[in-house]
């Protein structure tokens, strides 16, 4: 099949290979794809890590992962032993220098030097510079070699050029990957289908038809064992800078010449460069930071986050803010982001509200037309239209929803996104990975938001774990005449 090519022979190497997301995303996705045939029997994917460790323990933990993580029916033991036998691990701290390096170094020298190598980063970023400088110092770096970088690329503008420069030192942008897993995902991909392959969309995709735009993540876990992280960063660094304005770019762009990589990025770029700056002034009328407390999530009490930590903090585990997108086609609509930890529901959607017809003839205002891209769960596409209400002899109208779900053939379940993400890192295809320069003008826009809230310009709210978000999120749309989806579900 031609989406399951066989990509050519490669070395993996994985970085913060005993790290979470290695074990809970990055062995299941590669295994998943080995399974498809994709990945051929001579690849290697080498894990290094402080830890220390033999081999085999590494692998007993890689098979530990692949059994916590994925359906029992898909591991099966004659395969998983081939994937693992594919896996090495080497013992390094990356960021420093020594002849720990070595071991990394005999690996690769096995294979012909012009194969494609991934550097894959799963640490903290601020190691991204040093794990570069090591891999020049130690001769890893090569033509065909190329660097996937997980977010977030920096807290802030400062620190985004920081890492940035650190890694462009030693990797031509070409060369470098940085992983937005939103954009693995089908229905944010979709989004371009949808728009651009039906010109009844196309037709309609601008704020003559369009009154507003809303996009929601919200998800029912809290921040488990990632406090340390997450509390220097919260939803708004760790959530809306990255996956959430990409998808805002691929709602607001304009059509880009082709898929090739620069034409989508430019594309999206200047959306961000569109996003109209948010000052302290509208930051306190036009976003809303919040904290959960205390609550019940699917039927279990569950702790606020100041409990949680055990420590105070002024972290938001909720954002929601109205921005605009300066550009003809955009004009006077509001696109509303949000984002929660601990909401009562697991919900990422993309919900479009047309303006309503403006004809009189059925003596009420016929509904707002809505279209919502469900990204997850159940992923799909629901036109909601207007019909006559079919039970009434009187000519009055109801909505009726054109719901379709988008599944895979044979009914099986999505791939998950870093699947894919990481065979194109393999294949060198970049249009699903984030441009230097987006990364940055997403800065741009969000450092304003953060200085409001730092210097308390707004004030931090509460909600109730399992609750639908603070107060005043509905009372940010109401004041545009809107209100949030679900509230009208
Ligand atoms: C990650 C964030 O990037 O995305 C997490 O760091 C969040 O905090 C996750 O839980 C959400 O991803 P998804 O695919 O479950 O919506």
């Amino acid at each position: 099949m031609e989406h399951f090519q066989q990509v050519e022979p490669f070395d993996y190497v994985i970085f913060g290979a005993t790290g979470d997301l290695t074990m809970r995303k990055l062995l299941p996705a590669l295994y998943n794809r080995f399974r498809m045939g994709q990945i051929p029997d001579d690849a290697c994917i080498i894990g290094a890590a402080r830890t220390d460790l033999e081999r085999e323990a590494y692998v007993a933990r890689a098979r530990d992962a692949l059994q916590r993580f994925l359906p029992s029916d898909i591991l099966t033991p004659g395969l998983v032993d081939r994937f693992l036998a594919r896996l090495d691990y080497v013992t390094l701290d990356s960021s420093r220098e020594g002849t720990q390096w070595d071991a990394l170094k005999s690996l690769l020298a096995k294979a012909q030097p012009d194969r494609v190598r991934v550097y894959y980063f799963a640490t903290a970023p601020q190691l991204y510079a040093s794990i570069c400088e090591n891999l020049n110092r130690y001769g890893l770096i090569t033509a065909n070699s190329r660097v996937v970088l997980e977010k977030p690329i920096g807290t802030n503008m400062a620190t985004a050029t920081a890492i940035n420069d650190g890694v462009g030192q030693y990797f031509p942008e070409k060369q470098i990957y940085r992983i937005d897993h939103y954009l693995g995902k089908e229905t944010v991909q979709n989004v371009l289908a949808l728009r651009f392959a039906n010109p009844l969309m196309s037709a309609a995709w601008s704020g003559e038809h369009i009154e507003s735009v809303q996009i929601t993540a919200v998800e029912t876990v809290g921040v488990e064992g990632r406090a340390a992280y997450y509390d220097t960063s919260g939803a708004l660094r760790d959530m809306i800078q990255n996956h959430l304005l990409q998808v805002l770019c691929l709602v607001a762009m304009e059509a880009p010449d082709s898929l090739e990589a620069d034409a989508v990025r430019n594309a999206k770029l200047a959306v961000l460069n569109a996003l109209r700056p948010i000052t302290d002034a509208t930051a306190a009328t036009e976003t809303v930071r919040a904290q959960y407390t205390a609550g019940v999530v699917g039927g279990e009490n569950v702790p606020g986050y100041l409990e949680e930590l055990g420590q105070p903090s002024t972290t938001e585990t909720y954002a929601a803010i109205c921005t605009w997108v300066d550009t003809p086609r955009w004009k006077d609509v509001p696109f509303y982001i949000r984002t929660a930890k601990r909401s009562g529901r697991k919900v990422s959607e993309i919900v479009v509200t047309f303006r309503p017809a403006a004809t009189t003839m059925f003596g009420e205002t016929p509904a707002s037309n809505r279209l919502v891209l469900r990204i997850q769960p159940n992923e799909g596409v629901d036109l909601q239209l207007n019909v006559k209400n079919p039970a009434l002899d009187v000519f009055n109208l109801r909505t009726a929803d054109l719901d379709t779900s988008i599944r895979m053939e044979g009914g099986l379940p999505f791939p998950d996104s870093y699947e894919r993400l990481l065979l194109d890192a393999v294949r060198g295809d970049p249009v699903l990975f984030i441009r230097r320069d987006e990364v940055e003008a997403a800065w741009r826009w969000a450092e304003p938001v953060l200085d409001a809230w730092k210097h308390d310009k707004v004030p931090m709210q509460t909600y109730s774990a399992g609750s639908y978000g603070p107060e005043q999120a509905t009372q940010l749309l109401a004041r545009h005449g809107d209100t949030w989806h679900e509230a009208s579900e």
